[in-house]
């Protein structure tokens, strides 16, 4: 859906709400030409006890290692921008949205080094239902391993959330979406399964679960440490520092993705070949639903992991 047919209309930008129209930055801006900002994608749901942020201060936390390696100095504490980010789903009057916090290098000269360029911060919100279409959550998404990697944690750092490597995210998946499938699996510089352009992925075999390790180039994503948690309660093994072959993914019985966007996706194909029995699996099955529950407040005893937007 295009931000045109959206009812939003406050951005927070460097410290002032200021209309939708009105949040523009210039076009020299540094991370317009190198893409050295980095940012967030953080899901607000509207769960039994009103709308609440999930795992608010991961994902801030996240934000700022994100700017360390970069020497991205953002201006603002992250209590400012929680609050500046319930504001604006209080005055947007938004019961879920997806909320994307970025900071950037801004205007000032456009030499590589970002050295005078002043760090700029904004957030947004805006609603936004699920990722990888309508039907995807229930009978699954067929993918191919695309023919890019990922480009390696010595190359470039995958756990930080910067805007400039997504570039290798849309390579990725526009790859894949002009073959007619929904999404890529990416392997990395080893030929090992990576993640997603945009998701975590969890293979199950013989009634365990496996996860690629964060040394195989990923991002630590918080859905992916969710499920892991939430899998270990209901008692499954977990692996998740799984080093998985593409050639295991074939023979998997059950393969799924997790993200903020994405949530927990199923994965019905991959390269035509049908995983499992071809539709949403029951371990799959099990996971999404406590996820579900989880994230619109039906779950007790993770309370820590909602911030309240009405408070
Ligand atoms: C490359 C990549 N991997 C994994 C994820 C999933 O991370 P999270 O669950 O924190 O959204 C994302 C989404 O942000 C991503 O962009």
């Amino acid at each position: 859906m295009s931000f045109a047919d959206m009812d939003v209309d406050t951005i927070w930008m460097d410290g002032e709400f200021v209309d939708w129209e009105d949040a523009q930055i210039h076009v020299l801006s540094h991370a317009l030409h190198y893409g050295t900002g980095v940012f967030e994608g953080i899901r607000c749901y509207d769960t039994e006890d009103g709308p609440a942020v999930f795992r608010f201060d991961e994902h801030l936390d996240r934000l700022y290692e994100s700017a360390k390696p970069y020497n991205l100095d953002i201006q603002h504490t992250p209590e400012e921008l929680k609050e500046a980010t319930l504001e604006l789903i209080r005055r947007q009057d938004m019961e879920s949205c997806y909320i994307r916090p970025l900071s950037f290098f801004g205007y000032d000269s456009l030499g590589v080094s970002p050295k005078n360029c002043p760090t700029r911060t904004m957030v947004a919100c805006w609603p936004w239902g699920t990722y990888l279409g309508d039907e995807a959550l229930e009978k699954g998404v067929d993918v191919m391993v695309s023919s890019w990697r990922k480009h390696s944690s010595s190359q470039i750092p995958t756990n930080a959330k910067a805007t400039g490597p997504y570039i290798n995210s849309l390579l990725a998946g526009e790859e894949a979406r002009s073959n007619g499938y929904v999404e890529a699996i990416v392997l990395n510089k080893e030929g090992n399964v990576a993640e997603g352009p945009g998701e975590n992925i969890f293979m199950v075999k013989d009634g365990e679960i496996y996860t690629p390790g964060l040394a195989q180039s990923i991002l630590d994503g918080i859905t992916r440490k969710t499920a892991i948690t939430l899998a270990r309660e209901k008692g499954y093994t977990v692996h998740d520092e799984a080093v998985i072959s593409r050639s295991q993914l074939y023979t998997a019985d059950e393969l799924f993705f997790t993200g903020t966007a994405a949530e927990v996706t199923p994965i019905k194909t991959v390269d035509d070949n049908e995983i499992g029995s071809g539709t949403r699996g029951p371990v799959t099955k099990d996971i999404q639903q406590t996820f579900f529950d989880l994230v619109e407040g039906r779950l007790d005893g993770y309370d820590e992991w909602f911030t309240y937007v009405d408070e």
